[in-house]
């Protein structure tokens, strides 16, 4: 069982906090990036042909593409991979670049879950943000892509933007419960080198917010989304009951995962596993593909205690922290017994239930610092 990320390195323009690797497309770039894709797709299929129980378009901006490029893309997965029946298909989209006509044409495609990048429903914050889309658009598609029919669909807010209180908060918040997503994506604003907001910063027009805004500010995410039933499954996720994303969740217990398209990651769990990467470089991919080459590199080869390492790092991100007999199956010792330096100076704040080891949303607000024990 297996993911297959399919990375879209296109957006219409940069959003002003964003370092993503995307451009805006030029004359027919789209087209001919699809046609590559479907290249790199073959040349992956002649090497591992997994069962794919997750498809995920990711970006950038994956919206940009036409419902006959993704649907065209998505046969090509069926004809060249199994595809398990109940196949998760997830599409990254910007609500500037939906409507109705491309939800109906997404959805006949086979996308069974949207991925809506919302940010704020806030007019001023979008404006600050660099965002193409205003609160009330945001909100209709996403009406909209309801009635045609989505029934799994994850906004994303950003929070921590310079100055805003905790009853600013609330009200955005109050608005994205108003629609009812399945799922949540809670990211704190992190001001980039380079990016629009940094260069603000820089010359004292825009100040950062405090750690300790911060901190209150994700606690009262936490709070009220779990009141409202959702399940703080990982440090920016929730869901109601049934629907976590799969495809990230296969990513955080090191599960395969196929990458295709400039820009992807994937990892290939043979030995203690591998990470590869297809690199940023639209030309340099084009180049691979035409010479026949698959375009992914090399990018971390794990031996036993860097493994050990990221099981530890991605496991306990998520709720369900990591179980410690699994750990010993693959291993060969329990994690406190490969890490007790780290155990014993984490102490309490790492938590045994059930034979698993967790941290609480409180110990995740400090996570690079706990997970550096292990390091
Ligand atoms: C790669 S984007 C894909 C979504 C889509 N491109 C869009 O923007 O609508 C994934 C998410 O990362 C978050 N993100 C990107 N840069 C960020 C930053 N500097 N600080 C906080 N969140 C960020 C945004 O919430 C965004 O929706
Ligand atoms: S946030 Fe999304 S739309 Fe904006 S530049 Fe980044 S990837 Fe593109």
């Amino acid at each position: 069982m297996a993911g297959l990320y399919l990375h879209v390195p296109f957006c219409q323009q940069k959003c002003h906090y964003c370092d993503f690797f995307s451009a805006p497309p030029l004359g027919d770039q789209l087209t001919s990036w699809h046609q590559l894709l479907e290249r790199n797709l073959h040349l992956i299929a002649q090497e591992y042909r997994p069962l794919l129980e997750t498809v995920f378009f990711g970006g950038g901006t994956p919206s940009l593409l036409t419902p006959s490029q993704i649907a065209t893309i998505l046969s090509s997965c069926q004809k060249l991979f199994p595809v398990s029946s109940g196949a998760e298909i997830s599409l990254e989209a910007n609500p500037g670049t939906l409507t109705v006509t491309n939800l109906k044409g997404y959805l006949s495609a086979g996308i069974n879950r949207l991925s809506i990048g919302v940010q704020s429903f806030d007019d001023e914050t979008l404006d600050l943000l660099g965002r193409r889309h205003n609160a009330a658009e945001a909100r209709q598609i996403f009406i909209q892509a309801r009635s045609l029919g989505f029934t799994n669909i994850s906004l994303d807010l950003i929070f921590a933007l310079p100055g805003q209180s905790l009853a600013a908060l609330d009200r955005e918040l109050e608005q994205l419960l108003e629609l009812s997503p399945e799922h949540v994506g809670i990211y704190g604003l992190s001001i980039e080198p380079g990016t629009h907001l940094a260069k603000l910063i820089n010359k004292g027009q825009l100040r950062e917010t405090t750690d300790e805004a911060y901190a209150e500010a994700y606690l009262h995410l936490h709070r009220r989304l779990t009141a409202e039933g959702y399940d703080h499954y990982e440090i920016s996720n929730f869901a109601r009951p049934g629907y976590r994303c799969r495809h990230n969740q296969g990513y955080w217990q090191r599960k395969p995962c196929l990458a295709a398209g400039a820009g992807a990651h994937g990892f290939n769990p043979t030995g203690y596993g591998q990470r590869n990467a297809i690199p940023n470089d639209l030309l340099r991919y084009q180049q691979k593909l035409d010479a026949g080459e698959n375009p992914a590199e090399l990018l971390e080869e794990f031996d036993q205690q860097l493994a050990m390492v990221e099981t530890l790092y991605l496991g306990l991100r998520t709720s369900d922290g990591v179980d410690r007999t699994d750990f010993a199956q693959k291993f060969g010792s329990f994690p406190e017994v490969a890490f007790p330096a780290a155990f014993h100076s984490l102490g309490s704040k790492l938590h045994l239930e059930k034979n698993r080891y967790f941290f609480n949303p409180e110990e995740w607000l400090l996570y690079d610092h706990l997970i550096s024990h292990f390091l």
